[in-house]
């Protein structure tokens, strides 16, 4: 029968293209070498607190030697004791700078530099420090944009620009930048926060296309919810609506959030994803970012359509969420 001949042919066709794009695609994607993070020298901004300082125990516990920067002396030295109990050997260091990362490049670049001379090159660096606000557009003052691009978005770039060509030099290297799933997604209250965090993806997509040749590896971590000391100051003049719509995830660990960003980036994934809504964020957002495993190429591919299909069933319930609350605070305006 001439159609079964051309069913098989047409059958034949397309299984052999399908062959030939996924070899296409594994000549694409070239999975890096992980960093074994014993011995290593692991900077971590933001690391008296929060989940940066989850990130340092984690490294700390892998064999690592740290190097803490943040601002408050005191807090820094209680980190520091804090992380030293978990020590795997007898060599190992934690060192705390006090710093603004945000300001004065020259004087973030010495300070890297005197982290450097003491611990040896930087081959992993962690940038979390960082900060939020939250208010309706309207509401919030100018400064408070300024102030948020500052220290979340510049305060990553200058710990990078200073130790970048020494990693380019050597051939290896991680850097992560922890952004937020309201870095992948605009959210109600959140128009200063979310623009810092996504400014963080577009940086390290350029960034990596640079440095991939030289065996330098980005993370962009975004963590949902966290159960820190910055979530709970957040969480005091969140907005209603933004408390709603946040109440859709659980608020996670510091610890659990820590250990999945400190496996993808040495590991030199990427994306990092914490949890299942986590995870769907990240293949539908992920556009033409890279990719270091066929799988998640595949992934991109055969799910993005369906996670996309089920992320209208979030939007919409958010938009029900801030419609209702107008509703409500109109009809109590009214009544007043
Ligand atoms: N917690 C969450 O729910 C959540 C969710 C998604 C993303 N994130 C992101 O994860 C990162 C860590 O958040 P967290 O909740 O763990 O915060 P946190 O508990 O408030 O800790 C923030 C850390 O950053 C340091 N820091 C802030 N500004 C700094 C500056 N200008 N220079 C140097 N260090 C500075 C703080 O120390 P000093 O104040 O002493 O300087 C502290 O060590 C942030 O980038 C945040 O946006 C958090």
């Amino acid at each position: 029968m001439p159609w079964v001949a051309l069913l098989l042919a047409v059958g034949g066709v397309a299984l052999l293209s399908a062959f030939l794009l996924l070899l296409y695609l594994a000549s694409l994607v070239t999975s890096p070498k992980p960093l074994a993070l014993s011995g290593a020298h692991v900077v971590v901004t933001g690391g008296s607190s929060g989940i940066g300082k989850s990130i340092a125990v984690e490294c700390f516990k892998q064999g690592a030697f740290i190097t803490l920067l943040a601002r408050n002396e005191s807090r820094l030295l209680e980190a520091k004791k804090e992380i030293e109990k978990y020590a795997v050997n007898d060599k190992q260091v934690v060192h705390c700078i006090s710093v603004d990362v945000s300001k004065d490049y020259a004087n973030v670049e010495r300070v890297l530099k005197q982290a450097q001379e003491k611990l040896g090159p930087v081959d992993m660096l962690v940038n979390s420090a960082g900060t939020s606000v939250t208010g309706k557009f309207e509401d919030l003052n100018t400064k408070n944009f300024e102030e948020l691009m500052s220290v979340n978005y510049l305060g990553s770039v200058y710990p990078t620009h200073a130790v970048i060509t020494t990693m380019k030099e050597r051939r290896m290297g991680r850097i992560v930048f922890v952004s937020s799933q309201a870095g992948q997604l605009g959210l109600f209250g959140y128009t200063a926060y979310s623009a810092t965090k996504f400014a963080l993806r577009g940086l390290a997509e350029a960034l990596q296309m640079e440095v991939k040749p030289y065996n330098v590896y980005i993370t962009v971590a975004y963590p949902p919810d966290t159960d820190t000391p910055g979530f709970a100051e957040e969480s005091k003049t969140k907005l209603l609506e933004t408390r709603l719509i946040s109440e859709a995830s659980p608020v996670c660990k510091p610890d659990h959030v820590a250990r999945i960003i400190v496996k993808d980036a040495t590991q030199g994934k990427f994306g990092s994803s914490v949890g299942t809504d986590g995870h769907m964020l990240n293949v539908i957002t992920t556009g033409m970012s890279p990719m270091t495993s066929l799988g998640e190429a595949l992934e991109a591919i055969i799910c993005t359509g369906f996670f996309r299909l089920l992320s209208h069933y979030y939007t919409a319930s958010f938009d029900n969420i801030v419609r209702r609350c107008m509703i409500q605070k109109e009809k109590s305006e009214k009544m007043d």
